[in-house]
């Protein structure tokens, strides 16, 4: 497809679908005639601060120049200096999350590790009291919650759960914001309360931005780590130092993207690659398949760690590049690193694997260790 025919319009979902790495690379930075704001359907991302179309806004669904007033308070707190501050206490997640699985012969990946672990990260750089960090969970994992058979019934009940998460979730951050205002804590929520940039329902949607946006790819790339690694038989290598740990982290979001595409509307008429697209017209980009374009990337449908320069748009591109991604690089390579030296044996069972689309990665990978 990205080479046959690498802007082509999809008459049955009638949008746009954008292969290429120099296309989506372009779209995602020409804010003047693509706009990062939703239809309703794809909404995924956003929470609680609504426009006047009734439509929930968050940065990642604004333009500039409001995006920068949205993003630019939290910005700093994201850069590697930052990040690093952090570690220790990623560090000590990561022990807890293993201390859990002392003593068992087998687990899955997916469930006992890849889950709790983004979510109790997020948590602590929130600064959720201890206590209710198992509620705070419970709350997340009904935000994303996906329909597993698909029943009318099922997708309604994953619907009524996820609202009523959403407005529990949304006074649970309301009373948080109101009571750290003024206050001189380092957590993320003592940070929004104190900036005047934002009303309080946009303080409120940035805590569950963190939570939508920062939980299931991070999940996603964990997983993918681990059955790239047991794919091409690179697991000791890892573990010995033989191949380094940041190179793989870079290889599995370019070979396997947690987030395999995004969606932009045309706010104005464009030709790209001999292709007429007009305003309000919506595109697909595709980062997966950009990913693996073979005008960037030598023999992109090979998996190989240390022998590129890895221009991956794993995390999109532009204005709106992902504000977690150096976090979830520290997250990933943390883990890697305690998981590998936690257990002597990590095996990954890759028999029956299956997999999820949507956001790319794995309903479930049982491990052996000891
Ligand atoms: C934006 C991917 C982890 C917070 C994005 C975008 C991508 C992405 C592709 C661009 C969306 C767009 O242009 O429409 C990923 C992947 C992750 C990851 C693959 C893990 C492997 C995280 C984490 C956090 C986070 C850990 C926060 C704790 C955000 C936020 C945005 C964003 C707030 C919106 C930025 C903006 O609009 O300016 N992410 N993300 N992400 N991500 Fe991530």
């Amino acid at each position: 497809m990205r080479a046959e025919d690498p802007v082509r319009f999809d008459e049955q979902r009638e949008m746009w679908d954008i292969f290429r790495y120099e296309d989506v690379d372009r779209v995602l930075k020409d804010h003047d005639a693509f706009t990062a704001r939703r239809t309703r359907e794809d909404n995924e991302f956003s929470s609680d601060a609504e426009d006047d179309t009734g439509m929930l806004q968050t940065m990642i669904t604004v333009d500039p120049p409001e995006h920068n007033r949205l993003r630019g308070f939290v910005d700093e707190r994201f850069q590697p200096g930052s990040i690093r501050e952090y570690q220790p206490r990623v560090e000590a997640v990561t022990e807890d999350v293993l201390d859990a699985l002392a003593g068992k012969e087998q687990f899955d990946f997916v469930d006992e590790f890849a889950i709790p672990f983004p979510v109790t990260v997020i948590a602590e750089l929130l600064g959720i009291p201890a206590e209710r960090r198992d509620q705070f969970k419970a709350w997340s994992d009904a935000l994303i919650a996906r329909p597993k058979n698909g029943t009318q019934t099922e997708i309604q009940r994953i619907q009524q759960e996820r609202q009523q998460a959403r407005q529990e979730m949304s006074g649970y951050f309301t009373k948080l914001v109101a009571e750290r205002r003024g206050g001189d804590g380092d957590d993320f929520i003592t940070l929004a309360a104190n900036t005047e940039e934002l009303s309080r329902e946009e303080k409120v949607g940035f805590c569950i931005l963190l939570l939508l946006a920062g939980n299931i790819t991070t999940t996603n790339l964990l997983t993918n780590a681990i059955w790239s690694l047991e794919e091409q038989g690179l697991t000791d290598a890892v573990r010995t130092g033989a191949i380094d740990r940041k190179q793989v982290v870079e290889e599995v979001l370019r070979y396997r993207s947690p987030v395999q595409s995004l969606n932009r509307i045309a706010i104005a008429d464009v030709e790209l690659n001999g292709k007429q697209i007009q305003a309000g017209d919506v595109v697909t980009l595709w980062l997966g398949a950009a990913n693996r374009d073979p005008e960037i990337f030598d023999a992109p449908e090979e998996f190989r760690p240390e022998q590129r320069p890895n221009r991956h748009m794993a995390f999109g591109m532009g204005v709106h590049f992902c504000l977690g991604a150096h976090l979830a690089r520290m997250e990933a390579d943390v883990a890697m690193q305690q998981l590998l030296e936690r257990f002597d044996r990590l095996d990954a069972n890759l028999s029956n694997l299956d997999p999820l689309y949507s956001l790319y990665g794995l309903k479930s990978l049982p491990c052996e260790v000891n």
